[in-house]
C-alpha cells in the first residue's frame, strides 16, 4: 500500500476552527479562564494567540483537542461540533506540540515519531518510510533514528516533537510555546523551519506565545488575549500600528519604539549645542539611523557619539537622552 493512502490530508488542506461563545471556568475560580470567545480560524492560516502568562492561552488551545472541556459554548472543526466526535479520533487529526516536547525517554527517536502511525496500525514499511520522510522535513540525519531523546540537544528534541506531530499529516497543529525553552539562535532557526513547513503543507496552525517578536515573525493573524478575552484580532501590522487599547500598546510597545528609532536619522536628532570637537568618541555619519547609534553606544559603553558630515567633519554629538527625546517626539507626531 503506498504511503499516500495513510495520509488522509495529502490533498493539502487546513481545517477551519470555530470558537462559538466558548468559556471555561475552573472549579473554585472566581473568574473565567476563558470568557465568551468568538473566533474563527480560516483553513490554512497561521494564527498566533498572544498574551501574558495566565491569560488563558493554554486553556483555549487544549479545548480544541478536548484535553479540557468548555464550561459553555461550542467548538467546531470544519463545521462539526467536536463534542460529537470521539476524543481519541479527534486528537489523531491534530498535531500537538508543547514546550516540554513530551518525548518518551525510553523510546528511540524512530519509535517516538511513529507513535500515532503505530496506533493506527500502519504496516512496518510505511512507518519506516514516513520516519525517513519526516526526518528529512525537519532536517535531522536518518542516523538519529536509533538514538534516544537524551542523546539530542534541546532544539533537536523539539524538532522530533514537531515530526511526531506531523506524522499522520494532520490538517491542524496546536503549538503551545513550543520554542519557549530554546536559546535565541535555535529558536530563530526553528521558527524559519516551521514557516517553511507551513508553506509546504498548508495546515491550520494555532500557535501560543507570550513573545511579541515571535508572534510578528510567524503569524498571518494575531489574536491578543487578556484575562480570557479576545482584545484584538488582526494582522501583525494592524496590531503594531493600530493597537486596540493601552494593553495592546504596552504589549507591542518596546519593539515598536525600536522600529521607530530605525526610521530617524542621526543628523535630525543631534545635539547642536556646545563645542563640537571630536574627543576620541565613536563616530557615525549623519545619515545613520538612531537604532544603529543606540547599538553603538551600548556596545562601546560610551556616553556619546560624534556625528559627522559626509566628509568626516564633526557636526554634533548624540547621547542616549537625545535619542530618547527624538524617539518620543516622533512617536507623538504620528
Ligand atoms: N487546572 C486548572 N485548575 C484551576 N485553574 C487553572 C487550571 N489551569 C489553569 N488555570 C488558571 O486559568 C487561568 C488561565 O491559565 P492558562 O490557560 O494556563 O493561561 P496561559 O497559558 O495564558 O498562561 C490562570 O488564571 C490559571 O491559573
Ligand atoms: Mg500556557
Amino acid at each position: 500500500m503506498p504511503l499516500s493512502d495513510h495520509l488522509p490530508n495529502s490533498g493539502r488542506h487546513g481545517s477551519r476552527i470555530e470558537f462559538d461563545r466558548v468559556s471555561r471556568v475552573y472549579s473554585g475560580a472566581d473568574h473565567a479562564a476563558v470568557s465568551d470567545v468568538i473566533l474563527t480560524i480560516e483553513p490554512g492560516r497561521f494564527v498566533v494567540l498572544l498574551g501574558p502568562s495566565g491569560c488563558g492561552k493554554t486553556t483555549l488551545l487544549k479545548m480544541v483537542n478536548r484535553l479540557i472541556e468548555p464550561t459553555s459554548g461550542t467548538i467546531r472543526i470544519d463545521g462539526e461540533d467536536i463534542r460529537q466526535m470521539n476524543a481519541a479520533t479527534l486528537r489523531r487529526r491534530i498535531g500537538y506540540v508543547i514546550q516540554q516536547t513530551g518525548l518518551f525517554p525510553h523510546m528511540r527517536i524512530e519509535e517516538n515519531i511513529a507513535v500515532v502511525p503505530r496506533l493506527l496500525g500502519w504496516p512496518k514499511e510505511s512507518i519506516s518510510q514516513r520516519v525517513d520522510e519526516l526526518l528529512d522535513l525537519i532536517g535531522l540525519p536518518h542516523a538519529y533514528r536509533r538514538r534516544y531523546p537524551a542523546q539530542l540537544s534541546g532544539g533537536e528534541q523539539q524538532r522530533v516533537g514537531l515530526a511526531r506531530a506531523l506524522a499522520v499529516d494532520p490538517s491542524m497543529m496546536l503549538m503551545d510555546e513550543p520554542f519557549g525553552a530554546l536559546d535565541a539562535i535555535t529558536r530563530l532557526r526553528l521558527q524559519d523551519e516551521l514557516l517553511a513547513i507551513h508553506r509546504q503543507l498548508g495546515q491550520t496552525i494555532l500557535f501560543v506565545t507570550h513573545d511579541i517578536d515571535e508572534a510578528i515573525r510567524l503569524a498571518d493573524e494575531i489574536v491578543v488575549l487578556r484575562a480570557g478575552q479576545v482584545i484584538q484580532h488582526g494582522s501583525p501590522l494592524d496590531i503594531v500600528t493600530a493597537p486596540a487599547d493601552d494593553f495592546v500598546r504596552d504589549l507591542v510597545g518596546g519593539g515598536e519604539a525600536l522600529r521607530r528609532l530605525s526610521l530617524i536619522d542621526a543628523g535630525s536628532a543631534l545635539n547642536r549645542n556646545g563645542n563640537v570637537r571630536n574627543e576620541g568618541l565613536p563616530a557615525v555619519t549623519s545619515d545613520a539611523n538612531l537604532r544603529t547609534v543606540l547599538n553603538l553606544l551600548l556596545q562601546t559603553g560610551t556616553q556619546k557619539v560624534t556625528v559627522t558630515d559626509e566628509n568626516g567633519a564633526p557636526v554634533g554629538t548624540l547621547g542616549i537622552p537625545d535619542i530618547w527625546s527624538a524617539g518620543l517626539e516622533r512617536g507623538t507626531e504620528s
